[in-house]
């Protein structure tokens, strides 16, 4: 390639994500270049024949010598180690007031550090999540960054050009300071736990009580996907319900697939840092929980003929059981997104990320793995209310909670009769009640602590703190 300094973007990483967010950009009369250090993939890329906007290369220097001032240079490379292996390598041949955009699901952590260390340097440093998977990336992800909004600038008509687009407007912003995007993301992905581990707990109720095969799996949550639930999640559920077994003649593939999840991780930082900051977010602990307690697979299936429990009864009120689910979806997605957003209200205080929620909204409207027709209510609920501290509690999203509860609890108790686990479900429905409970038994907890610990406890009816000598009286 001609090695002048002409392309406007560089991607280091050329992974299924990194190769098709470069298209992407490229689709978008960008000058281009992407760099790897394995060849094949470099290979693969100019084979792609994408366009003369395109460049890819295994060498650094000529990487770095194609990049225009101020250089923009994206990381789409595994979280962890290899972010910070890429940046000491990249950082001898840079100047100041390069950019260096860290696409990956990056601890926030991490990116608070590196972005120190690389401030030192004088190059500036975007923490950026990027979710919608392959197909997000080449035709129009939602992009999160963060950082310093100098180091935005430069890079936004490239970001605003390659992200979704929603009624005309691009799925991507400036969320705040230091490691905004990469929490955002992180309590995106936390969401995606939530969303994801209720809908397999509804389709464990449909089939196992309900009795209903993939072509009713399928034509249910299709039917939910145009309504309510309309959704990228509930969407793709609709589709896996159809797809045949093509190793297995008749089969539908859905039931040849072992019941062990997996996870990468963020769904457990989002677990972690909530507990750090003293938020309740049982929905998506509880989906955390569900991907261990998958993955036991060896000892549920010695435990099931040990540990006895009632044999799920097909229901004949099939259709009637069908519309509790739906509500208890609904509910149960709106009350994961609720404690999602209350997350990143305490987080953004704690934090100092001047996160504003209507955007953050705004931006996972399209693109990303959460994105749902829920999002416009959310974004009207924070535009009300910038401080709103539970979406719970917006007059709109409230009505729609109450009305959809008794669904709910209809749902629980069949499966709790019929020992089906609904742990998202429940954790969903306890938060709520919790929440919605202006007395709690937490005195007694107090009065437990004060007993054996002395540790004091506030009165109803005075202010201060109190001890009492317990079993005097
Ligand atoms: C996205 C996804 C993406 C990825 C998750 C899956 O927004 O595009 O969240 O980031 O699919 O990392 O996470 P697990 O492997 O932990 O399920």
């Amino acid at each position: 390639m001609n090695t002048q300094a002409n392309c406007d973007f560089g991607m280091i990483g050329l992974g299924v994500m990194g190769r098709n967010f470069l298209l992407n950009v490229a689709d978008h009369q960008f000058e281009v270049i992407g760099y790897d250090l394995d060849k094949e993939k470099v290979e693969a890329l100019d084979k792609e024949k994408a366009g003369d906007n395109v460049h890819a290369t295994a060498e650094l220097n000529t990487f770095v010598g194609a990049l225009k001032s101020p250089r923009r240079i994206m990381l789409l490379v595994p979280a962890g180690k290899a972010v910070d292996a890429v940046i000491d390598s990249l950082l001898p041949h840079l100047d100041e007031g390069d950019i260096i955009i860290d696409g990956g699901n990056s601890h926030y952590d991490d990116t608070t550090r590196r972005m120190e260390k690389l401030e030192d340097a004088k190059i500036h440093f975007l923490g950026m999540g990027v979710s919608g998977g392959e197909k997000g990336a080449r035709f129009g992800p939602s992009l999160m960054p963060g950082g310093k909004i100098d180091a935005y600038e430069p890079v936004r008509g490239i970001l605003e050009a390659a992200a979704a687009k929603v009624n005309g407007e691009a799925c991507v912003a400036f969320l705040g300071n230091g490691a905004a995007g990469n929490y955002v993301k992180m309590v995106h992905n936390g969401i995606e736990y939530g969303i994801m581990q209720l809908i397999a707990e509804i389709y464990d109720v449909l089939r196992r009580r309900g009795g209903l095969s993939e072509e009713q799996l399928h034509q249910a949550f299709k039917s939910w996907n145009e309504g309510a639930l309309q959704s990228f999640l509930v969407e793709i559920t609709a589709d896996i319900f159809k797809q045949s077994d093509d190793q297995v003649e008749g089969a539908m593939l859905i039931n040849n697939i072992l019941d062990s999840a997996k996870q990468k991780g963020t769904g457990k930082w989002t677990s972690q840092s909530a507990m750090d900051l003293g938020v309740a977010i049982p929905t998506i602990d509880s989906a955390v929980t569900m991907r261990y307690l998958s993955a036991l697979k060896d000892e549920r299936t010695k435990a099931e003929s040990l540990l006895s429990g009632p044999e799920v009864q097909k229901t004949d009120q099939q259709e009637e059981l069908i519309a509790q689910a739906h509500d208890a979806l609904h509910f149960a997605m709106l009350v994961s997104y609720a404690q999602g957003f209350a997350m990143l209200q305490k987080a953004s205080e704690e934090m100092g990320f001047g996160l504003d929620l209507v955007e953050v909204a705004k931006i996972w409207r399209g693109g990303c793995i959460i994105r749902s027709r829920m999002l416009e209510d959310f974004m009207k609920a924070f535009a009300e209310d910038k401080q709103l501290a539970n979406l719970m509690i917006n007059p709109d999203i409230a009505k729609t909670l109450s009305q959809t509860a008794s669904q709910t609890r209809k749902v629980l108790v069949q499966c709790l009769e019929q020992g089906i686990p609904t742990a998202a479900l429940s954790a969903s429905l306890h938060y709520y009640d919790s929440y919605r409970t202006s007395r709690l038994p937490s005195n007694l907890v107090q009065a437990q602590r004060d007993y054996f610990g002395a540790h004091t406890y506030e009165r109803l009816d005075k202010t201060g703190a109190f001890h009492t000598i317990w079993g005097a009286s």
